[in-house]
């Protein structure tokens, strides 16, 4: 995480340019790095683990929307040597690693030319969530993907994720009053954080087939990935977090709670869904 510092985001940067909502992050924060690595730590096992067993493999072509870090991209691209092709796009690439066999690519998967019947494999994570589009976006990545193609997409649901055990109720009060400020704050840029519990509906609406969601749900303590990141997001959502009705000692409650080894909380549950166009 960079320096403890609150400092200020761009968490509104490019409202003007874009009207069909406003992520809330942004990759040009200086929080972007911390951000990506946290969601690495937190999911990869997990993407990967669901993703091998799509069989993907040498030869594979693979897109990779919304690619942020390009740590599933990197995996996907040892995976699909020899032969095979990663294209890894996202509004602001910057972070997507460079090597042989995975492209980066500046792209907005609502509005950019994706090509027809292009891929054996779409894969992302954390991007439709935050996109106001996202139903029309499962249609362009649907035309996308080969007859017989896989689609996997990891989605949150944010609205479980209860404390189990705080060390007060100060450090409760803030943990939770910072849960619903962030709801508030991704709801007012165009997110549904929810949106993982009803996606597999979402994808057979669009015309996938074998959909299997599968949701998963970890205890979180002080050293769990998934916890650091929610308090990265003090830091790198502070200004919408305030805006959206936290108070400044509610923010550092919620720090507190975090941090302190006696805290417990569920986790909010990560959908991972997995899906094919039909042959
Ligand atoms: C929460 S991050 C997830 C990053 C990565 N998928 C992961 O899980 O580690 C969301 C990413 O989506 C990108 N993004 C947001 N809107 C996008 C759009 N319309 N088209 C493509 N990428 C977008 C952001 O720049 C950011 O890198």
């Amino acid at each position: 995480m960079p320096a403890a510092s609150p400092g200020t985001t761009t968490a509104t940067a490019a409202t003007a340019e874009r009207p069909e909502g406003d992520y809330a992050f942004d990759n040009d924060s200086p929080y972007a790095t911390e951000q990506h690595r946290c969601l690495a730590a937190a999911h990869d096992a997990i993407t990967t683990a669901r993703l091998a067993e799509t069989g993907v493999g040498p030869g594979w072509d693979c897109l990779e929307a919304g690619a942020g870090g390009g740590s599933v991209a990197l995996w996907l691209a040892d995976r699909t040597a020899p032969g095979g092709s990663v294209l890894a796009t996202d509004i602001k690439p910057e972070h997507i690693p460079a090597r042989p066999g995975l492209e980066q690519r500046r792209h907005d998967i609502v509005r950019d030319p994706l090509p027809d019947a292009a891929f054996d494999l779409v894969h992302s994570r954390l991007v439709l969530t935050h996109l106001p589009r996202r139903r029309a976006v499962l249609g362009r990545l649907l035309r996308a993907l080969r007859p017989g193609g896989h689609l996997q997409l990891e989605e949150f649901d944010i609205d479980y994720a209860p404390v189990l055990l705080a060390p007060d109720e100060r450090t409760r009060a803030g943990y939770e009053a910072f849960r619903a400020a962030k709801g508030r704050a991704l709801r007012a840029a165009g997110a549904d954080p929810a949106w993982g519990r009803t996606c597999a509906a979402d994808l057979r609406a669009a015309g996938f087939t074998d959909i299997e969601p599968v949701p998963h749900l970890v205890p979180w303590t002080a050293d769990s990935p998934g916890l650091r990141l929610q308090l990265h997001h003090t830091y790198h959502l502070r200004d919408a977090l305030l805006e959206h009705g936290m108070t400044e000692d509610e923010l550092l409650a919620a720090r507190d709670a975090m941090r302190h080894p006696d805290f417990r909380a569920a986790s909010c549950v990560l959908y991972c869904v997995q899906a094919r166009r039909p042959e």
